[in-house]
């Protein structure tokens, strides 16, 4: 069992069972490599304040290089009864450069220096969830333009409502997607502040220079209070927010991949790659993927509503509570690349049945809105139209027939308004083009969105190029 900082105080060994549940070394050491890059920072703010000497602060620098190469490797030894990241550093810190590794923890406490590791992951997978999304919206936007010719019946109430673009549909997507784009790129900016220097909870009386070491880390700004800085964990919980949104989003995308390839509907069919058999019955290729999408999706809400309640009733400032938030983090993090990353291989191989999509748009009377409209071009209130065109798709359903199949005297029958023309507006594409309000399905809006969507990812890749650099 390994010596702890704090055997000072205590007079017994902390019992096996508490070093089991204290623990949270397999949780956390995901955190290593921030944890040296912010140690490293650290150590030279403290040579540069002369708080510790420039030799010893050389030989901490080395020693935490070492440290970080044999991780790397997968060298170095775990053992449960050192807690956590940060301990097992310092004391594997302490094997290779001596005494002088007690020094590292100077003007310092774990509390700060576990809110400066996950800002400096979250900070990085923040921006890999971005660089994945827009990824994913190439993806829509390119089968979008693909696919510009394909029309289906839109629904509502799952329903068949009026006949659109499939290229609008997946349009939509690319909306709630750019969303959360903002989202992720907002939480950043609450992500990039540096809490170190707030120590345990009240700041530090050496004389440290924070923003100096804000600098050397690339964080635009340095925590205001101390107390806050220990204990505030919103950026996660905004994190896990978005990225519920983003589930939300990937979820119903799911449930209509799964719906569309379904005999009944018959609309698509997924790559044999991505799609699983059944162990019983041969004729079956079961949606797994998006099942799966869907199902994880719920964990991710889980994780959220786990923080908030960890959160809730904490008074200020740390509590050890706070240890769990990571489970939550790291398990959201991890479904939401994974999402995004099938997804963004799995859609350009999806399957269109162009002609499955079309043929359900010729019935249903998906045309019974543009048939009202042309009543009341022809002055007829909208109200009253609504009713004169029910009765007449009550009619031709009892006719077993569209009402375009209707002949025009039958459809004269219901409105002395009604001409000859009427048929050239009853017809899928007709609906479709002259649907031209801004943001409705007509296809040079369609066009135009799609254009202004690559201009944006354009400038989204470029943004996200200079930051890597
Ligand atoms: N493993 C702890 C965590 O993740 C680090 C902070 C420990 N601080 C303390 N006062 N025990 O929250």
């Amino acid at each position: 069992m390994a010596k702890k900082p704090w055997d000072g105080r205590f007079s017994e060994k902390t019992d096996i069972i508490v070093e089991d549940f204290t623990s949270s070394i397999d949780i956390d050491k995901r955190l290593y490599s921030y944890d040296i890059q912010g140690s490293i920072a650290h150590c030279r703010m403290l040579a540069r304040t002369s708080i510790i000497s420039e030799e010893d602060a050389s030989s901490l620098i080395e020693g935490l290089g070492i440290i970080k190469r044999e991780i790397d490797r997968g060298d170095f030894r775990f053992d449960k009864s050192l807690e956590d990241i940060h301990m097992h550093i310092e004391t594997g810190l302490i094997e290779k450069v001596g005494k002088v590794a007690q020094k590292l923890h100077t003007a310092r406490s774990r509390n700060d220096q576990v809110a400066l590791d996950v800002r400096m992951y979250l900070r990085a997978e923040t921006l890999n969830t971005i660089e994945r999304l827009v990824m994913f919206e190439k993806v829509i936007v390119d089968l979008s333009k693909t696919h510009i010719d394909v029309v289906l019946p839109g629904y509502t109430h799952l329903q068949k409502a009026q006949p659109i673009l499939l290229s609008h549909h997946l349009m939509a997507y690319y909306e709630m997607f750019s969303r959360d784009v903002d989202r992720f790129s907002d939480c950043l900016k609450r992500i990039n502040v540096m809490p170190l220097g707030s120590a345990a909870l009240a700041g530090t009386t050496y004389p440290i220079d924070r923003e100096y070491t804000a600098g050397l880390l690339d964080f635009p700004e340095v925590s205001a209070n101390s107390i806050d800085a220990v204990s505030d964990r919103d950026f996660i919980i905004e994190f896990l927010s978005a990225a519920s949104i983003c589930m939300v989003h990937l979820s119903r995308m799911s449930e209509e991949l799964i719906l569309w390839s379904s005999s009944e509907f018959g609309f698509i069919e997924l790559p044999d790659s991505f799609a699983t058999g059944s162990s019983i019955m041969p004729q079956k290729k079961n949606p797994d993927v998006p099942e799966l999408v869907r199902g994880k999706t719920g964990r991710v809400f889980g994780d959220l509503i786990s923080l908030l309640t960890i959160m809730k009733s904490l008074p200020l400032a740390y509590n050890r509570d706070m240890q769990e938030d990571k489970t939550a983090l790291f398990g959201t993090v991890d479904i939401l690349k994974e999402c995004l990353e099938i997804y963004i291989k799995m859609l350009p191989k999806l399957k269109i049945n162009k002609e499955v999509m079309r043929l359900a748009t010729s019935t249903g009377f998906l045309n019974a809105t543009d048939m009202a409209d042309y009543l009341v071009t022809r002055g007829m209130a909208f109200r009253q139209a609504h009713g004169c065109v029910g009765k007449a798709v009550a009619y031709a359903s009892s006719k077993k027939k569209e009402l375009h199949e209707l002949t025009l005297e039958e459809l004269k029958s219901f409105s002395s308004h009604i001409k000859k023309d009427i048929f050239d507006i009853l017809t899928t594409e007709q609906m479709i083009n002259r649907r031209k309000s801004i943001g409705g399905t007509a296809p040079e809006n369609v066009k135009d969105a799609i254009d202004r969507a690559e201009k944006d990812i354009a400038v989204n890749i470029e943004g996200l190029f200079v930051d890597d650099e």
